[in-house]
């Protein structure tokens, strides 16, 4: 039993023992024939707390019904909260997974990308090469037939010439790329801190993208110190990069119309790199400026979007790099993302690629 049912069991113990000397009383009147007035008033009020007792037990029933069904409803709201939160989990774990996925797929565009760009170079090499082996060839049969003339020779030399000069340029255009490519794709994978230069770095990741760039008619400039040295995450800022550029590509010059993209960043006052990445397109309206940045917020659902890409920027710049980012934009005048971020990165737990 409860204090309180203890103590509400007393009382009514108490109630019974006034009415029970109440009703000895009224008896003790009657017998010895007392004044029927006293009579009366004694019987009122015993009829009276009576009446009161029964009250109170019809209240005490009420108030422990209540009190029943109050802690039933409780029961049911936190086996409903256990749910929610639960449901709440498991999306986080699918955001995770599909936030993943997501940054794959912007290495994937990268490897395509790169596959797709050294097909030239190594296409050009391959076509030489046949050309001189078969040019070695004839050569070969004409000198083994003893009637090969100066002139053919003189001829052979100046193809050999050519295509070893094709050869070599190319392979060495072929060998450029996969360097290139290398990097940002350990950096995109291995999330590893080290010193780079950013210019260098910003050149590295538009040729991974070039293709892209070419097909959507989309004009690069870079406009950073040569000298600028960071230390940093350089895969934070390859995801960084790519995201928005391809945004650009996506939603600014997505009516084939074509754009520029300026890339520009300097060193500010408190050792803090900016770095803006400007493109002259369609620019975003007002009333979705302030969500761009949500997950799963996107304009061109089934058409290439998915709406994880802004977010998955604002996880890195703020998780990673430490800084922060913000969108200016009016439509039809273009957009402009900042990114502001400390040159060296400060040392505080393991580096967070854009998880939330
Ligand atoms: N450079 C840009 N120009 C115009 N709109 C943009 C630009 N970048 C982002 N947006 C808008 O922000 C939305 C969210 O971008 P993002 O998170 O990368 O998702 P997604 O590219 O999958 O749509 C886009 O759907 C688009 O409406
Ligand atoms: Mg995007």
């Amino acid at each position: 039993m409860t204090d309180a049912a203890a103590m509400t069991f007393n009382l009514f113990d108490q109630e019974e023992k006034v009415l029970e000397s109440g009703q000895a009383l009224s008896a003790r009147l009657r017998e010895e024939n007392a004044d029927p007035g006293l009579r009366d008033g004694v019987d009122q009020l015993l009829e009276a707390c009576r009446k009161s007792v029964r009250e109170q037990r019809r209240l005490m029933r009420l108030s422990d019904r209540q009190q029943e069904q109050l802690s039933a409803v409780n029961q049911e709201l936190q086996r409903r909260r256990a749910e929610a939160e639960q449901a709440l989990t498991r999306l986080k774990e699918a955001q995770d997974s599909l936030i993943q996925a997501e940054k794959l797929a912007s290495l994937g565009a990268l490897v395509a990308g790169v596959a797709h760009e050294i097909n030239t170079p190594v296409g050009i090499a391959l076509a030489s090469s046949s050309h001189l082996a078969d040019a070695t060839g004839a050569l070969g049969r004409l000198f083994e037939q003893g009637q090969m003339r100066k002139s053919d020779f003189a001829d052979y030399l100046a193809t050999a010439r050519e295509a070893s000069a094709l050869i070599q340029g190319n392979c060495e255009r072929a060998a450029q790329l996969i360097n290139g490519f290398k990097q940002v794709a350990a950096d995109q994978t291995s999330e590893e801190r080290r010193r780079f230069r950013l210019a260098d770095y910003l050149h590295e990741i538009l040729l991974s993208l070039s293709p892209k760039l070419r097909q959507a008619r989309a004009e690069t400039l870079i406009d950073c110190p040569a000298d600028l040295e960071l230390d940093s995450y350089p895969g934070a800022l390859s995801q960084i990069i790519a995201n928005l550029v391809l945004n650009a590509i996506l939603h600014g010059f997505g009516d084939g119309r074509g754009g520029r993209i300026v890339i520009a960043a300097r060193l500010t006052g408190a050792d803090q790199v900016a770095l803006t990445v400007a493109d002259n397109g369609t620019g975003i309206p007002d009333e979705i400026r302030g969500r761009v940045f949500d997950p799963f917020f996107t304009t061109r659902r089934g058409q290439g979007g998915n709406g994880l890409g802004l977010h998955i920027v604002f996880n890195i710049v703020t998780g990673s790099l430490k800084g922060h980012i913000a969108v200016e934009s009016a439509p039809g005048q273009g957009t402009r993302f900042l990114v502001e971020f400390p040159r060296i990165t400060p040392q505080s737990g393991p580096a967070d690629l854009g998880t939330p």
